[in-house]
C-alpha cells in the first residue's frame, strides 16, 4: 500500500483555483470537516480552526502507519474507537484514509445514545458505509455479537475515567495489533490512595505525595497510566509514550501507542505488583493484573 497517497500535497502541487482551501486535503470531505466545527459554516479556515486541524492531522500521522501495516499485512482492517463521542477520530481516519479504499471497517462505540445517532445520521449522509456505531459501554462491547471476533486496532480518546482501562481489556481479549489510547483523567487510582492516606503516612514517605488533593489527584492520575503501561507490557506489547503535541491547552496529552511483538517483559507483572503494594493500592488488583 502506497503512503504516499494519503500525503497532503504540498501548496506549490495544488491546483490553484479559489475552490482549494489551503490545509485541506485534496479529496477531504467539505461537509464532515464542517460538521466538526473545522471549517466554518461559509467553508473557511480562521485561525482557532485552522489549529484544530493541525492537531487532527497531528494525531493521524501516528495512526496512519499504523493503519497501513495492518492494510499491508491483510488486505483489510477493524478498528474500534472507544468513548467515541461524535467520532470526530473515527470520520476523520476513516475520510483520509479509507475512503479510498475498498475494504476495512470502523465501529464507534459509545454509550450517550443521541450521539450515536448523529453519527448514524452523518456517516450515511457522507456515504461512509463502513462505519458503524454501537449505542454500547466499552464494557458491553467485549461481549457484543454486533462486532467481530477480530478487531486489528482499537483507540480510545479521552475516554472517561475507567473506560480507558475498559478499552486495554478490551485490546486484550481481542488481540489487538495496535491500542493507541489519549487516557482521560482517572479518579479511581486517586480515591483508593485518599481511603488509605492515614495508613499509607505510617509506611511510605511517597505518601507525602497525597497529602493534598491536588496532589493526589495529579499523581494519581500518573500512577495508573504507568499501571496501565506496566499492564500492556506485561501482555506482549511494545510501547510508545508520548506528549500529543498540539494539545497543550489540554492536561490530557499523553499519547501511549502499543504494539503487540508478542515478547512480554519479564518483570512487568513483578513491577505492577510491588507498585500496588507500596502505594497501598492492592483494591485496584483485578484493574491491573490479569
Ligand atoms: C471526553 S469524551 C471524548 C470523545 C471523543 N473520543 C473525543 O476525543 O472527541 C468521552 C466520551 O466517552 C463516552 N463514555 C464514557 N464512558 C464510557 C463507557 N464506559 N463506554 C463507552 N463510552 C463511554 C462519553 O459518553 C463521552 O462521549
Amino acid at each position: 500500500m502506497s503512503r504516499a497517497r494519503h500525503k497532503p500535497a504540498t501548496p506549490e502541487a495544488r491546483p490553484a483555483t479559489p475552490a482549494v482551501i489551503p490545509d485541506v486535503r485534496p479529496g477531504q470531505s467539505i461537509e464532515l470537516l464542517k460538521e466538526l466545527h473545522i471549517l466554518t459554516r461559509d467553508g473557511k479556515l480562521n485561525q482557532d480552526s485552522r489549529r484544530k486541524l493541525k492537531q487532527v492531522y497531528h494525531l493521524y500521522n501516528f495512526i496512519e502507519p499504523l493503519l497501513d501495516e495492518v492494510m499491508s499485512a491483510r488486505g483489510d482492517l477493524t478498528l474500534a474507537d472507544h468513548g467515541a463521542g461524535k467520532s470526530y477520530l473515527g470520520f476523520i481516519l476513516y475520510d483520509l484514509f479509507l475512503k479510498a479504499l475498498a475494504s476495512g471497517h470502523i465501529y464507534g462505540i459509545e454509550t450517550r445514545e443521541e450521539l450515536v445517532a448523529k453519527s448514524r445520521e452523518l456517516a450515511s449522509r457522507l456515504g461512509f458505509e463502513r462505519m458503524s456505531f454501537l449505542n454500547l459501554s466499552v464494557e458491553d462491547s467485549m461481549r457484543s455479537a454486533e462486532l467481530p471476533e477480530r478487531i486489528d486496532i482499537v483507540t480510545a480518546l479521552h475516554a472517561c475515567n475507567t473506560a480507558t482501562d475498559d478499552a486495554i481489556r478490551f485490546a486484550l481479549e481481542k488481540h489487538a495489533r495496535f491500542i493507541v489510547l489519549v487516557p482521560c483523567c482517572q479518579a479511581e487510582v486517586a480515591a483508593t490512595l485518599r481511603k488509605h492516606k492515614n495508613d499509607s503516612f505510617g509506611r511510605t514517605p511517597l505518601s507525602e505525595l497525597w497529602r493534598h488533593p491536588i496532589h493526589t489527584r495529579e499523581f494519581g492520575s500518573q500512577i495508573t497510566n504507568v499501571l496501565r503501561c506496566l499492564l500492556l507490557e506485561s501482555h506482549g506489547y511494545q510501547l510508545t509514550v508520548t506528549e500529543l503535541v498540539g494539545w497543550e491547552h489540554s492536561m490530557k496529552n499523553e499519547l501511549i501507542i502499543a504494539r503487540a511483538t508478542g515478547q512480554r517483559r519479564g518483570n512487568a507483572r513483578e513491577r505492577l505488583e510491588q507498585i500496588l503494594a507500596e502505594l497501598n493500592l492492592d483494591d485496584l488488583r483485578e484493574r491491573f493484573v490479569y
